[in-house]
């Protein structure tokens, strides 16, 4: 995977993760490209559809990747790659609504023996859920789904945490600690 030169883009293929030090690899190479991606650029929206773009794309065997956003005790889907989701989380269910719960990352071999998971897309097998916090706040959480059972490891969940420290770094924020809401309520 090369960054276009012309444009400074990250190029839509797949990275080898196929042993630990290849995974540590694409994390390096997925830093810079994310930093590269938003170097000049602050929108929120536009930046976190980026690096649901860039995830999706470039990370093996997913099914889904995109974010949910921190309203109250609810989540509610914001920018994502994948199959129609569902809108509205409850912090009290499903993957994310642990994660959101407990602010910690969420690494789940085997989704079927998750209680409460919420089946989005039928495929999904396992899956890794970080939050995002912003100065001790909840913004929301980044979710990825693979039809892979056991994809996810502690490697991925530091690198997509990484990933996303420099995202929240340089975008203006998104979901209810934008001003004014952008993805209100109801
Ligand atoms: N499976 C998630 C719901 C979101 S979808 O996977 C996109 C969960 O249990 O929280």
């Amino acid at each position: 995977m090369n960054l276009d030169t012309d444009h400074q883009l990250p190029a839509s293929e797949t990275l080898d993760m196929s042993s630990p030090e290849a995974k540590r690899a694409a994390y390096e190479l997925l830093s810079s490209q994310c930093a590269a991606l938003f170097e000049h650029e602050r929108d929120g929206l536009a930046n976190h559809s980026q690096f649901a773009a860039l995830i999706f794309n470039a990370l093996p065997d997913l099914n889904w990747a995109g974010f949910y956003l921190a309203h109250g005790e609810e989540l509610v889907l914001g920018p994502f790659q994948g199959k129609v989701a569902c809108v509205r989380i409850p912090f009290d269910r499903g993957v994310c609504g642990a994660a959101a719960r407990t602010r910690a990352v969420q690494i789940v071999k085997d989704v079927h023996a998750f209680p409460g998971h919420i089946a989005c897309d039928s495929a999904s097998r396992s899956e890794l859920v970080v939050p995002i916090l912003v100065n001790g706040q909840l913004l929301g959480v980044f979710d990825l789904d693979s039809p892979i059972e056991g994809r996810f490891d502690p490697i991925d969940a530091q690198g997509i945490s990484r990933l996303l420290e420099t995202l929240v770094e340089r975008s203006n924020p998104i979901g209810a600690h934008q001003e004014g809401g952008q993805f209100g309520g109801r």
